[in-house]
């Protein structure tokens, strides 16, 4: 199902409406509606089971579960099942009225709003950018109009379809393959939203990252015939509601990653088109941030490469001096998120400056081993900071779990021949390695996050909201994340 969704007041055709498993008596809000609210609750058909709907009249209701167990993150799931029973009853204007049954413990009427709102609008997406000639889906759905006879439940569905759009954009960058989604299509696309949406938008070429020693960067990307570039994305507004932060967010965008001269084996390479779904979330996050005009400064840095195989690639063996100096003996060619990274963080500690950095990536397969699909793997080196990701994290549903990062990690990733080596002759504890190698390339008095989402950034089958595909991880948390500031 794809249907764009629109906020406007309107006069609507539908109305939505929430009944709770266990209620018999319909409540005094709802009174224009008793009749149906009556017929619906006497249906043998509609049992008030959370998630259920059915259509009755011009009204839409939908089960909202037992009462005291529906907890804020289902808000998200019920405007999943109302977008899906809207589209295949083809009603296309509607008005969400669950404030009337939800009571505000759970979320007052704007949260409602934005919660219910961004759930329609994730679940209405799918990839549907290569639909051929032989493609027997439904056709696209248009657009739906959406309404709320509370004016804070409009502005929080305003709120939610900016937020779920942004979601959307960055799964739509994120599904494009690789044989068009390169380096250098990825600026072009950073700069087309970055215009769309008011944020300034500059790019380091290949040639200016030779130059500059960015060679993190240089030798990761010069084996492909796309050259690797770094993208820059700037919001800074005129109202700040803090003027001296600085929020900067470094995202792992690699376009494709086949593991270069330590070549993926079997199969392992399918699916690496979303190695770049750390920048992918980033850059969502940065259209979040822009078309919510948040008040707080914020630098986006992509570093964007292909990892591939060639007569130009970089081998295992090879000495690599980073921006920073610090020196790099590649022990494996496909930990090479970690050096495109390390560019990234340490461009943005002396360039920009900022008073946090938060760096996200699909940086190892080992965080799946450990967190599964069920939270991304968080390491943090100030508790401030912490705290304002464990509670974005609360509030978006976007789960994470902190692992350690102790001085003994650090001198796991010193070699003998250079400073470092990008990935220890051992496998054990492999993503606190990443994190560790990372750890050389951020000044030691910035507060600094790692977020390793290679769990999380896709689903290989539809799961809740999500239809199989790129996630969109992060974008919300990201957001948020800037808010707070
Ligand atoms: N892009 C991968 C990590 C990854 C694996 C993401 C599976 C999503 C799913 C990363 O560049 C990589 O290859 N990491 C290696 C590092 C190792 C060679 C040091 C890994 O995790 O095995
Ligand atoms: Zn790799
Ligand atoms: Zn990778």
């Amino acid at each position: 199902m794809f249907m764009s969704i629109q906020i406007r007041s309107m006069r609507p055709k539908t109305y939505v409406l929430g009944v709770w498993q266990d209620s018999k008596r319909v409540s005094n809000a709802l009174s224009p509606w008793n009749g149906v609210c009556l017929e619906a609750i006497a249906s043998p058909n509609f049992s008030g089971k959370r998630g259920e709907t059915t259509i009755i009249g011009s009204v839409l209701f939908v089960g909202l579960g037992k009462k005291g167990a529906l907890k804020r993150d289902d808000l998200r799931s019920l405007g999943g099942s109302v977008v899906r029973a809207l589209g295949k009853a083809e009603l296309r204007s509607v008005s969400i009225n669950l404030h009337l049954t939800i009571p505000q413990g759970i979320a007052n009427e704007k949260e409602l709003g934005q919660l219910v709102a961004e759930g329609m609008t994730i679940a209405s997406w799918r990839v549907d950018q290569f639909d051929g000639s032989a493609t027997k889906r439904e056709s696209k759905l248009g657009a739906l109009q959406v309404t709320s006879k509370s004016k804070k439940v409009l502005g929080g569905l305003t709120r939610g379809v900016i937020l779920g759009n942004a979601v959307n954009d960055a799964r739509r960058i994120a599904a494009t393959p690789p044989n068009i989604c390169n380096p250098p299509w990825m600026a072009k696309e950073a700069k087309k939203i970055a215009t769309k949406c008011g944020l300034k938008c500059s790019v380091i070429s290949y040639a200016q990252a030779v130059k500059l020693g960015l060679n993190g960067i240089v030798n990761v990307g010069k084996g492909s015939q796309e050259k690797p570039c770094l993208i820059i994305l700037e919001h800074n507004p005129r109202k700040k509601k803090n003027r001296d932060e600085h929020l900067c967010l470094v995202g792992k965008t690699i376009t494709y990653d086949t593991g270069g001269y330590s070549l993926k084996i079997s199969n392992g390479m399918k699916g690496m088109k979303y190695d770049k779904n750390g920048g992918m979330g980033v850059l969502g996050a940065m259209e979040a941030i822009a078309n919510l005009n948040v008040p707080a400064r914020v630098t986006a840095i992509l570093p964007c490469a292909e990892n591939m195989v060639s007569s130009n690639a970089y081998r295992p063996d090879d000495i690599i001096e980073m921006y920073n100096g610090v020196t790099v003996e590649v022990t494996n060619t496909d930990a090479e998120g970690r050096l495109v990274l390390a560019d990234g963080l340490a461009w943005a500690c002396k360039q920009i400056k900022p008073t946090k950095i938060v760096d996200m990536a699909t940086l190892t397969g080992g965080v799946v081993v450990a967190l599964g699909s069920f939270c991304a793997g968080l390491w943090c080196n100030n508790a401030k900071l912490k705290k304002q990701i464990e509670s974005a994290s609360k509030n978006t549903g976007e789960r994470v779990w902190e692992l350690p990062l102790w001085e003994d990690h650090r001198d796991y990733m010193r070699a003998k021949h250079a400073d470092l080596h990008n990935s220890a002759p051992a496998r054990g504890a492999h993503p606190i390695q990443g994190a560790a190698f990372l750890s050389f390339f951020v000044d030691k008095d910035i507060p600094w996050a790692h977020i390793d989402i290679a769990g999380v950034s896709s689903v290989e089958r539809d799961r809740g909201l999500y239809c199989t595909g790129p996630t969109g991880w992060g974008v919300r948390l990201l957001a948020e994340l800037a808010e707070s500031q």
